[in-house]
């Protein structure tokens, strides 16, 4: 159709959420969080002990997930099967067993078939991790963010320290780390940048000079 997708992929942490949403706003467009899709499957799926290894128990359990996005003020709230799961797809549990969960060739197959179907007639900003080179390839807006490992951590720690008192940085900047050796080692669709994606590297930018940056690529 005529309607614009900007693509944000990169490591985790990286701020894409915070771009992607100020973006969205700015532009009027839809923001999508797709990893808030791979987390609530994999929050399902360790409520209802799953084995990863075994197709059937997972091709049964992606029957039996419905997602749904409400967006209110361009945060993220996901249901899952009508529950609000939004803020406990964000804990520990979810953070430590998501990566594998995405790199199920079935979950991928199902979460890519919906994103896309999101994406077929209305302008969205969509972030991830292979929005750009899977979702959506011809995207005309792609954008691939990188930061500081450290600084990462420390940013991830600041948000979710307030609502866990036991989590500690070191724990954060260990799943960082593990996630993005995963995400990127992984056969099926690994994160990597699309040629046609700019880097933008926001160890030393404030959320404004990156939406600045963005905008001025979206024109
Ligand atoms: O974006 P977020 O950090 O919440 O994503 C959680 C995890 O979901 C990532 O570490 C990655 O394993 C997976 N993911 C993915 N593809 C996407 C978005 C997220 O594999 N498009």
């Amino acid at each position: 159709g005529n309607n614009i997708i900007v693509a944000i992929d990169g490591y985790s942490s990286c701020g894409k959420s915070t771009l992607a949403k100020a973006l969205a706003k700015k532009l009027h467009f839809i923001y999508v969080d797709s990893g808030a899709m791979y987390r609530a499957v994999a929050l399902y799926f360790l409520r209802n002990n799953i084995d990863l290894k075994d197709p059937e128990q997972i091709a049964e359990a992606l029957k039996n997930i419905h997602l749904n996005f409400h967006s209110r003020d361009y945060q993220t709230h996901i249901t899952l099967n009508d529950e609000e799961v939004s803020d406990e797809i964000r804990l520990m549990p979810v953070s430590e067993t998501v990566s594998a969960v995405s790199a199920i060739r079935a979950v991928r197959k199902e979460m890519v078939k919906q994103q896309q179907r999101m994406g077929r007639s209305k302008n969205i900003v969509m972030d991830g991790r292979d929005i750009g080179t899977a979702v959506f390839p011809d995207a005309p807006v792609k954008i691939f963010m990188t930061a500081d490992p450290k600084v990462r951590a420390e940013r991830r720690f600041k948000e979710l320290a307030p609502k866990n008192p036991d989590i500690t940085l070191e724990d954060i900047f260990e799943n960082l780390a593990h996630r993005d050796y995963q995400d990127t080692t992984r056969a099926e669709s690994p994160l990597v940048r699309a040629e046609d994606a700019i880097i933008l590297d926001n160890t030393d930018l404030t959320p404004d000079e990156q939406l600045l940056f963005a905008l001025s690529r979206v024109e």
